[in-house]
């Protein structure tokens, strides 16, 4: 069995800043609120019209191929993670292909939000470990202003989450001890639809039974229908407290998991990559495990919530500030809508 490591990452980011105090020309929110509560100074928009979750990925993943020393004809299988795709279906993947006149290589679509990245990392760490590919390339990548809105009805959603994309080429590691060490992926869908974004989806049924969403007919139905569309329902819902309690749980026994089943402690870890869900989790986060400041990195600041993209975004600028050197235990960690939850901790 061949262990799998991080040979390039890279990440873009679009150049439109907008800062707290620009979100307040569109509702009624404030600096100090959205800092004090989120940690977060701005975020970065996409191009409304040129750019989308494909076009920042592909930017992304040009960087990390660079960096892994090939070419794209190398890549020999595309895992891509995004909750905002392009289309409804097909997904990002393909579009990657197309985008970057890949060889007909399969691509791999992971909606799993902001544990996106993690579970892609792992699905590639088995299949380098099996031998069935030997560069992968794992994409994270969100456009979530054009799903938002940005009205103060849903000021406690649109005031944490920007724009970016971050991506890894994955291949087989050739030191011994070096490279992924392990992956740990959970969920638990209990509480399934205290995050996340109803419509469009194929459960009207069930959420619009005493509503006239349908027409009264046998067969089919719509994804979506004006008046979800009308009435908000068709926008990212976060029950942010629950949100928070559940988090600050996960994230931490997600750590210790990843940490025992190699036989170190927090102790060990050079750098924890947490998923930028919320500067206030990652700090208690940190404070739990009795970490440094220098051995959390954080830059959630600069650019919002990136969802799939944080972990990538957050790495790939790690790495850039000298923060990720070879020999040192990096430890990845996410949680978000499912909720799902998981971690990666590696030999760099
Ligand atoms: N500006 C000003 N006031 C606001 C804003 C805003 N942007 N958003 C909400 N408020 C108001 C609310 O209307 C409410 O007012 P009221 O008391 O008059 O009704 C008040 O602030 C408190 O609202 P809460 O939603 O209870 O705010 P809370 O203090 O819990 O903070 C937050 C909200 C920041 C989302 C918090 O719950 C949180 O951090 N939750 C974790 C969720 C999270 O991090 N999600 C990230 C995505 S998920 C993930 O990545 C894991």
């Amino acid at each position: 069995m061949y262990s799998s490591k991080i040979a390039g990452i890279g990440h873009y980011v679009p150049k439109n800043v907008y800062t707290n105090n620009d979100l307040s020309r569109f509702m009624e929110t404030s600096d100090e609120w959205i800092q004090e509560r989120t940690g977060i100074k701005e975020r970065r928009f996409a191009d409304r019209y040129e750019e989308t979750t494909t076009t920042m990925g592909i930017e992304a993943a040009k960087v990390a191929i660079e960096r892994a020393g090939i070419t794209k004809d190398d890549i020999d299988f595309i895992i891509f993670a995004t909750l905002s795709p392009d289309y409804y279906f097909p997904g990002c993947g393909v579009l990657l292909q197309r985008e970057m006149q890949m060889k007909e290589v399969g691509a791999l679509d992971i909606r799993n939000q902001c544990s996106g990245f993690v579970y892609a990392l792992s699905v590639a760490d088995q299949f380098i470990k099996t031998g069935m590919y030997k560069n992968i390339l794992v994409v994270g990548s969100e456009k979530h202003s054009f799903a938002m809105d940005f009205e103060t009805r849903s000021r406690n959603v649109s005031v944490i989450f920007g724009d970016g994309a971050g991506a890894a080429v994955l291949q087989r590691a050739t030191k011994e001890g070096q490279g992924i060490l392990s992956t740990h992926l959970h969920s638990d869908g209990a509480d399934a639809e205290i995050l996340a974004m109803h419509y469009p989806g194929a459960h009207a049924n069930k959420w619009l039974k005493d509503k006239p969403a349908f027409p009264d007919q046998e067969l089919g139905g719509l994804f979506i229908t004006a008046d979800q569309i009308e009435s908000g329902a068709a926008l990212p819902y976060m029950d942010g407290p629950a949100v928070f309690k559940k988090a600050v749980v996960k994230f931490p026994e997600v750590i210790n998991e990843a940490l025992a089943a190699n036989s170190y402690t927090a102790k060990d870890i050079d750098l924890l990559v947490p998923h930028q869900a919320n500067l206030r989790i990652s700090q208690y986060v940190q404070q739990l495990l009795g970490l440094p400041d220098d051995k959390v990195f954080n830059n959630i600041q600069k650019y919002g919530n990136t969802t799939a993209a944080s972990v990538p975004i957050a790495l790939s600028e790690a790495w850039e500030a000298g923060k990720v050197k070879e020999g040192d235990l990096i430890c990845l960690a996410a949680f978000g809508s499912g909720f799902t939850w998981a971690s990666a901790l590696i030999k760099w």
